[in-house]
């Protein structure tokens, strides 16, 4: 009798860890879900393949830098490496360039393809902490 007790409740404590394990599973899972939508939503749907050809092929870096590190070639040439400009001002820009920088019209560059190479660009680490450099640390 006392046995039979004693495994019935070993039984039922069992099943209760087993419930208790789903839930929580279902609430990571929902965590997960939510996180991974909000995340594909901040994502540009940019292709940085496709953008780092083109950063190429259209000049960008004569000017911007391989790096997207800027350079200096008539007056400081901004760095475009982790730019936090948004997409559409990005696009904007390119369409109507001030000063020594070329315009971009639609029939040179789509906005897809402009879009690319935001994406490339935000891709590219940007400069590094001289800290992080061992040359300069020794
Ligand atoms: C002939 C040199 C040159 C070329 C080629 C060039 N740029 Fe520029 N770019 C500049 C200069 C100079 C500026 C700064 C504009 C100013 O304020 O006078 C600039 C500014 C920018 C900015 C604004 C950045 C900021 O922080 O204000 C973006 C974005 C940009 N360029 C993207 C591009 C892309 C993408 C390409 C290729 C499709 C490109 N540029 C090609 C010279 C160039």
């Amino acid at each position: 009798m006392i046995r039979q007790l004693a495994t019935e409740l070993t039984r039922r404590r069992t099943m209760r860890a087993i419930a208790a394990a789903s839930v929580l599973g279902a609430i990571l899972g929902a965590i997960l879900a939510g996180f991974g939508a909000a995340r594909a939503e901040d994502t540009p749907a940019g292709d940085p393949v496709n953008g780092k050809r083109l950063y190429l092929a259209d000049g960008c870096f004569e000017c911007h830098g391989r790096a997207g590190q800027g350079g200096n070639f008539n007056y400081a040439t901004p760095a475009l490496a982790q730019i936090a400009l948004p997409v559409d001002s990005f696009v904007a820009f390119l369409r109507e360039a001030p000063n020594d920088m070329p315009s971009f019209s639609s029939n040179v560059l789509s906005d897809k393809d402009a879009a690319d190479i935001h994406a490339f660009l935000q891709s590219l680490p940007g400069p590094r902490p001289a800290k992080d450099i061992p040359l300069l640390n020794q």
